[in-house]
């Protein structure tokens, strides 16, 4: 319990001290972008960033998948990416404190383009720091960074956030194989080195 109290406290001081637009709101936790995460976790970084999930952005950008945006009855050279009807199932925390905003520039945010670490790991901005899961504190307590924002179990509640029939590429009788999908679609899974 002492443990917890004083992270508690820890992350009300930061709060208040470093006050800034990214800062979370009561309760939620803010997006601190990919790159953050390939710091410390370059081999499901390299794993993920071959994934079409990585650049799925860039399929947002006129010329891009002109074949299947002709076929859905989309307009190859519109550029999509200003868009806020598309982009928000095509980046990494669409307007919320810290994520993808579409008033600056994608270059601006290169962190936050395509579906990052974040939208299935839940936003980082409490979690990552010092004394949770960081390189001072290796072996955290599981449940101490999930009370502050990692996703215990990445369930199909979570892909199905953008994995449903909004998207104009897939029929009213899209059905999303949580299993299959999960093979394909996420990084290599490494064990982990310490007990948490
Ligand atoms: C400063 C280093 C650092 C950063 C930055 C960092 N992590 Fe970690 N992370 C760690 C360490 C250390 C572990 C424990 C590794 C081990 O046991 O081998 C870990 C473990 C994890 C785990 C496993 C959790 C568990 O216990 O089951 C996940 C998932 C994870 N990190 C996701 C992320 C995501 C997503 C980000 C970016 C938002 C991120 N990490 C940023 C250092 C970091
Ligand atoms: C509800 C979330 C959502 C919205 C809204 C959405 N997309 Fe997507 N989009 C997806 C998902 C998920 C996929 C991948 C589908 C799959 O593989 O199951 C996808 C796939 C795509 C592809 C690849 C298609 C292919 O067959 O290669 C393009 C291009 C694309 N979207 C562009 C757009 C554009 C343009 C808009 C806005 C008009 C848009 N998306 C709106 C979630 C969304
Ligand atoms: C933030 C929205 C979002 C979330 C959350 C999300 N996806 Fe996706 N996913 C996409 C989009 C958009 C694409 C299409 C990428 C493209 O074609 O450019 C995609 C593509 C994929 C692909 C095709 C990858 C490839 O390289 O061919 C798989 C598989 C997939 N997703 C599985 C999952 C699974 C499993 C989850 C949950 C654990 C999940 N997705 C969560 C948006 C999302
Ligand atoms: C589409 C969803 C998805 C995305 C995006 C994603 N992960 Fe994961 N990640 C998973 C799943 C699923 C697991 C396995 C654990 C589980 O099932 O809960 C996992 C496990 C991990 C682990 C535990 C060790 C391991 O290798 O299994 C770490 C660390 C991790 N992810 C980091 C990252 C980082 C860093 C990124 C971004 C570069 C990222 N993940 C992007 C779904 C995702």
């Amino acid at each position: 319990m002492r443990r917890i109290a004083g992270a508690c406290l820890f992350v009300f001081v930061v709060s208040v001290a470093f006050a800034s637009p990214v800062a979370a709101e009561e309760g939620g936790h803010a997006y601190v972008g990919t790159k953050n995460c390939k710091k410390c976790h370059i081999k499901e970084w390299k794993s993920w960033a071959e994934t079409k999930m990585a650049t799925s952005f860039e399929a947002l950008r006129p010329g891009e998948r002109s074949e299947a945006k002709t076929a859905a009855g989309l307009d190859p050279a519109t550029d999509y990416t200003t868009d806020p009807e598309c982009v928000r199932c095509h980046v990494t925390g669409y307007g919320e404190p810290g994520g993808y905003d579409i008033a600056k520039s994608p270059e601006e945010q290169e962190g936050l383009l395509g579906t990052g670490c974040e939208m299935c790991h839940g936003a980082g901005g409490t979690y990552t720091q010092d004394e949770y899961m960081s390189l001072k504190n290796k072996e955290y307590s599981r449940p101490d960074i999930v009370a502050v924002g990692l996703t215990d179990v990445i369930t199909e509640e979570v892909c199905v956030t953008c994995h449903n029939t909004d998207s104009p590429f897939v029929g009213d009788d899209y059905v999303f194989d949580f299993e299959t999908r999960k093979e394909e679609g996420t990084h290599e899974n490494f064990p982990l080195k310490y007990s948490h």
